[in-house]
């Protein structure tokens, strides 16, 4: 079998020609984008620019066409039952709080909205906001120790007063891979909606959400090789049917009158204003990217670069690895006792090592592992196995001579 080639992937990146000792391992946060998707994006500029869904010349007609060409390329590849059942946001952000407003009518006071201690705080912060709104209660499920999702806490919080459930298919300060197929099922089984945060999942393996038969699962372009300000949102359509549109404006109503407003169907009702056409034309180049990518022999891959860092970093004094699930993506975040993670950063910046340090904006971790930062490298299918190990040796290095 012929292994995962990162070189060939990093060369449909044009960042990398023009940076090549660029060592980027911050790909949680954003991703680079394919030549494909910012060649689409120039043309669109250059010779489609137009609004959609607005005039009747050819210009505005071709880009309408692409924009709708976008929504399909994306419901295939989410395998959803329909293209009006995706949702074009400005991101993952923009879309749970899409669903969180949107469900605000169907929450009342005693119900429970139940997320986990791994959440960012675009799952985290729409639901407190709901639940303080309605005098609902917001749930916690608790990690075990490898950063996994304590089920048995699970089970003991889920109930019938639990009318949604959200959760990460992928943390993004542990790379843990949370089991969204049974916990949907759970779900189901008290009758509570599911709301799937996809951003750190769709560049580490394919996704179907009939088979994960989740309500809403959301994620960002910009995580995904594609521009930036474009998200996906898909919606069940017997639930977005019911959802309250949250940004009103133009292009969501079909009937405005003093008294009344009439507004669109699905998925028109919850694209209100002028979207980022020139990103949405260019998803599909992203999406047909990540359909080009052989999953097993990435995650063969993968495994490699795990191992480089975890013997690694066991052999630096003091340096804690969060997160070791058997199954998990490639984001490894570490603590060190004294030396603050902010410090590795900038020292790593020097060597052109690109890490985040912080809270990963994920602050429901912190007392989980008693920690207040970490340093938190995240790979993807333009990183080496060479550059897991040049990491290493420079965090070596760093906390060598700061401790
Ligand atoms: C798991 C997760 N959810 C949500 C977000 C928010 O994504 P965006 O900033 O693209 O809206 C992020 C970003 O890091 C994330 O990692």
């Amino acid at each position: 079998m012929v292994a995962f080639d990162p070189a060939a992937v990093r060369g449909q990146f044009p960042f990398f020609a023009r940076h090549p000792a660029c060592v980027y391992l911050d790909n949680a946060a954003t991703t680079h984008r394919l030549g494909s998707a910012i060649d689409r994006m120039v043309e669109f500029y250059y010779d489609e620019n137009s609004n959609v869904h607005r005039g009747v010349y050819d210009l505005s007609e071709r880009a309408t066409l692409a924009y709708e060409f976008a929504r399909e390329t994306v419901a295939n590849y989410l395998h959803a039952r329909r293209a009006e059942e995706i949702i074009f946001t400005g991101g993952t952000t923009d879309a749970l709080n899409t669903v969180a407003a949107g469900l605000d009518g169907e929450i009342c006071v005693g119900d429970e909205i139940l997320i986990t201690a791994m959440e960012h705080h675009s799952n985290i912060l729409p639901w407190k906001a709901l639940v303080d709104r309605r005098g609902a209660k917001l749930k916690i499920v608790e990690l075990t120790p490898t950063g996994e999702l304590d089920m048995e806490d699970f089970f003991k919080k889920l109930s019938t007063r639990t009318k949604i459930v959200a959760v990460a298919h992928v943390s993004n300060v542990l790379g843990t891979i949370n089991p969204i197929k049974y916990i949907t099922k759970l779900a189901g089984t008290v009758g509570a909606l599911t709301v799937i945060d996809g951003a750190q999942w769709i560049t580490s393996g394919s996704i179907d959400v009939q088979d994960l038969d989740c309500d809403f699962y959301a994620f960002s372009a910009h995580k995904t090789f594609g521009p930036m300000g474009v998200g996906v949102l898909y919606g069940r359509m017997e639930i977005l049917e019911k959802l309250a549109p949250f940004r009103l404006g133009g292009g969501m109503v079909q009937k405005v009158t003093a008294e009344d407003v009439i507004h669109r169907a699905p998925p028109d009702r919850f694209e209100g204003g002028t979207p980022n056409v020139a990103g949405i034309v260019a998803l599909p180049c992203a999406i047909e990217f990540l359909k080009s990518v052989d999953w097993t022999k990435y995650r063969d891959h993968e495994r490699k670069i795990r191992s480089t860092i975890e013997k690694g970093a066991e052999e630096i004094p003091g340096l804690r690895l969060l997160g070791t699930a058997s199954d998990k993506v490639g984001i490894y975040a570490l603590a060190h006792p004294t030396v603050h993670a902010h410090d590795l950063a900038s020292m790593l910046a020097c060597q052109n090592i690109c890490v985040r340090a912080g809270n990963h904006c994920a602050q429901l971790l912190l007392p989980h592992f008693q920690i207040s930062q970490s340093l938190r490298a995240s790979f993807t299918l333009y990183n080496t196995v060479d550059e897991a190990a040049t990491l290493i040796e420079a965090l070596s290095g760093c906390i060598r001579r700061m401790s």
